[in-house]
């Protein structure tokens, strides 16, 4: 513990706000290089970052849904109008099972059916990463809903997260990555249409994510494991144009983005999407 975080935590200790808000030890360097990784790999949590943002994380995209108006949050670590005061464990509450720590619920179009998956070990390192960059006071406007936001049950954690392989590739793309929130179309209700897992059609904002399926004609049943390992890499498709819409926004990233996956990591999302079952849909 250094001097300073002694003062700090003798001031708050004074200040009568001893323990809420007593700093956590420093985090290693190590242990913040793991987090901005799995941000990464989130494809830098890119709608909380919006074109217009003020800083990193300080949301405030806007999203106009049939149901009403939603707002990407502030996820800086602004004690006031960010996520400062909130404790990991409520950072991970969020993320992972949409729960704020008031009590209320965070509407799916935070994707936490996926970021449910996100393995213990990985989200104690991208909390710490979160809780480590710029805090920005910004505040964003509240949701204007005109239905109760949704309560969906999700899967427990793994605790360490599978190191390589399929597996590995499976649990990128099915949690941190969340492929399917934007290539897998949805009903009325917004509830994901699993009969047309990965098989495109319309998306989040308007977009037109694509057939992802290994379809031959109407998907990527024709791309090498190499070629989309190097799309999710650079975004240059094996035809020769590059990603454009939302997918480039999570290739690109913020502060990082799936540009950052390591090659190994790249290619075991590609050998998991081959495994993908042909549905036949064309997108465009
Ligand atoms: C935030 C939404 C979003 C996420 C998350 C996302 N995509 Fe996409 N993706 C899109 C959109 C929109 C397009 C269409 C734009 C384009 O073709 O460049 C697209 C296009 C693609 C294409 C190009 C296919 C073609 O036929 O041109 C591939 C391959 C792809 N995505 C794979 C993935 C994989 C694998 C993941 C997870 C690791 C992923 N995407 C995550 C929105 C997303």
């Amino acid at each position: 513990m250094s001097i300073r975080r002694i003062g700090l935590t003798l001031a708050a200790f004074a200040l009568g706000l001893w323990p809420a808000a007593a700093p956590a030890a420093d985090p290693s360097p190590e242990l913040l290089a793991r987090g901005k990784y799995v941000f990464a790999t989130a494809g830098g949590c890119g709608c909380h970052t919006p074109p217009d943002a003020v800083g990193l994380n300080a949301g405030g995209q806007k999203f106009e849904l049939l149901i009403g108006t939603i707002y990407s949050r502030n996820i800086t670590p602004d004690g006031e109008t960010g996520i400062g005061r909130w404790t990991d464990a409520q950072v991970a509450n969020a993320i992972r099972r949409g729960e704020r720590p008031d009590g209320s619920r965070l509407f799916p179009i935070h994707p936490y059916k996926y970021l449910a998956n996100i393995a213990d070990d990985e989200t104690e390192a991208l909390v710490a990463y979160l809780k480590s960059v710029k805090p920005v006071r910004s505040t964003v406007p509240p949701r204007a809903l005109r239905i109760p936001v949704p309560a969906l049950t999700v899967p427990t954690a793994p605790k360490v997260a599978p190191r390589e392989g399929l597996a590995r590739g499976q649990y990128l793309a099915g949690g941190a990555a969340h492929c399917a929130d934007c290539h897998t179309p949805r009903r009325f209700d917004g509830s994901p249409d699993d009969t047309k897992f990965m098989a495109g059609g319309p998306g989040p904002e308007g977009s037109q994510p694509s057939n992802i399926t290994a379809h031959l004609e109407t998907g990527i049943g024709r791309w090498s494991e190499a070629q989309i390992a190097r799309f999710l890499k650079t975004g240059v498709k094996p035809s020769g144009p590059e990603a454009f819409s939302l997918m480039r926004v999570v290739i690109r990233g913020t502060s990082a983005g799936f540009k950052d996956l390591t090659d190994a990591d790249a290619l075991a999302i590609a050998r998991y999407i081959k495994t993908v079952p042909p549905i036949e849909n064309k997108v465009r």
